[in-house]
């Protein structure tokens, strides 16, 4: 769910430059996959996930979750993992995990997600998904898991050592992807390198231990169109500068929090996010929950000023989330449904994962 500081990994060249090109090889097959998918999505089985850190945002709503809603709505296979073992790859804590996960849940249910079609599970409750990491791990090297840039990102941005479980963190996601034989991954452009060694380990698998019947596939990164939404100040959208709209927050704490977003001196409102990032990025906001063009909110609202601007946006915003909240706190009435949810997800995903974790057994030639 937090996207690790891309601009540390652009310092590197060498690394930069060999992103880059797989980068557009990724959205090549991406937007072949994509139509693939529209056109025959029964074909389609797609896994995404989450780290529980905290409360979704209008930031995970446009850049993914709406994707995901409208893939389960298609017809797609869909499966959501809450990554509850991410989280501890760079914080010393499990404090809030617990909140954090059902609170997720509800975030997703309200936004649309419907567990009835789409799986809900966490990584600790699913112990043969665990287990293919032993086998995996048998698969990369050392310098391979070294050299992900987005580790490296997340290891500096933490100012922690680096830990085992974050060096390995990307094998980890192969086994939330490999173990139900997913073919569509979306993810933010910093999950690619994870993407690019899934598929070199389910390569790599097939070729070692199974070469006539090979158990896995290669899937493909889904990468999202939408363009990166601002925080409210122009910034980066993050937790930590307090900069994102939450989807659970109220009424009251959207208007609060938009009214302290800074703007500039200019009172006439244009569409500048190069010279004018914290008016933009208000106008880009509006923009997203009314489906308007920025500029055109702009040329509206014109000389009118700062004011009227986050008038128009605290209205829209909050317009644009009162279904979800009130789905939201309806659904938060019956806490104990919402882990019903969980449990029926995890036990799916348990049933998925032992089959599986068999198939990879047999591969193996460790069937006793
Ligand atoms: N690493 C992802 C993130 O930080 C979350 C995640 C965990 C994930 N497992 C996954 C995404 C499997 C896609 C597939 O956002």
């Amino acid at each position: 769910m937090e996207n690790a500081d891309d601009r540390k990994t652009g310092q590197r060249t060498a690394t930069g430059n060999e992103m880059s090109a797989s980068f557009l090889a990724a959205k090549e097959r991406s937007d072949k996959t994509l139509a693939a998918l529209e056109a025959n999505p029964g074909k389609f089985r797609m896994l995404t996930g989450d780290r529980p850190t905290g409360r979704l945002h209008l930031g995970h709503y446009f850049g993914s979750i709406r994707e995901r809603v409208a893939m389960q709505d298609l017809g797609v296979d869909t499966n959501i993992i809450i990554a509850d073992y991410q989280v501890i790859t760079d914080r010393d804590t499990t404090e809030h995990i617990q909140d954090n996960v059902l609170n997720m849940v509800l975030d997703y249910m309200a936004a649309g997600i419907d567990p009835k079609k789409t799986m809900i599970f966490t990584h600790s409750a699913v112990p043969a998904e665990n287990q293919l990491m032993l086998p995996f791990l048998s698969l990369v090297t050392e310098a391979e898991l070294l050299r992900n840039p987005t580790v490296k990102a997340e290891m500096e941005a933490s100012g922690h050592s680096l830990t085992g479980l974050l060096l390995t963190y990307p094998v980890h996601q192969a086994c939330d992807i490999l173990f139900c034989r997913a073919n569509v991954v979306p993810i933010g452009k910093d999950n690619l390198p994870h993407i690019e060694i899934t598929r070199a380990i389910a390569r790599r698998f097939n070729d070692r231990y199974a070469k006539k019947n090979r158990v896995f596939r290669e899937p493909s990164a889904i990468l999202s169109d939408a363009p990166e939404i601002p925080g409210l100040d122009g910034r980066k959208m993050s937790k930590s500068y307090g900069n994102a709209i939450k989807l659970s927050a109220t009424a009251e704490e959207t208007a609060k929090l938009i009214k302290k977003s800074p703007t500039d001196s200019e009172r006439r409102i244009t569409f500048d996010p190069v010279n004018r990032p914290q008016v933009s990025a208000l106008l880009t906001t509006a923009g997203l929950v009314t489906g308007r063009g920025p500029a055109e909110i702009a040329a509206e609202i014109g000389d009118a000023g700062a004011g009227a601007l986050k008038k128009y946006v605290t209205e829209s915003v909050n317009d644009f989330l009162a279904p979800f909240r009130a789905r939201r706190e309806e659904l938060a009435q019956d806490m104990d449904s919402i882990r019903d949810v969980l449990r029926d997800g995890n036990r799916q995903a348990n049933e998925i994962a032992d089959q599986t974790l068999d198939e990879v057994r047999a591969a193996m030639g460790m069937k006793y």
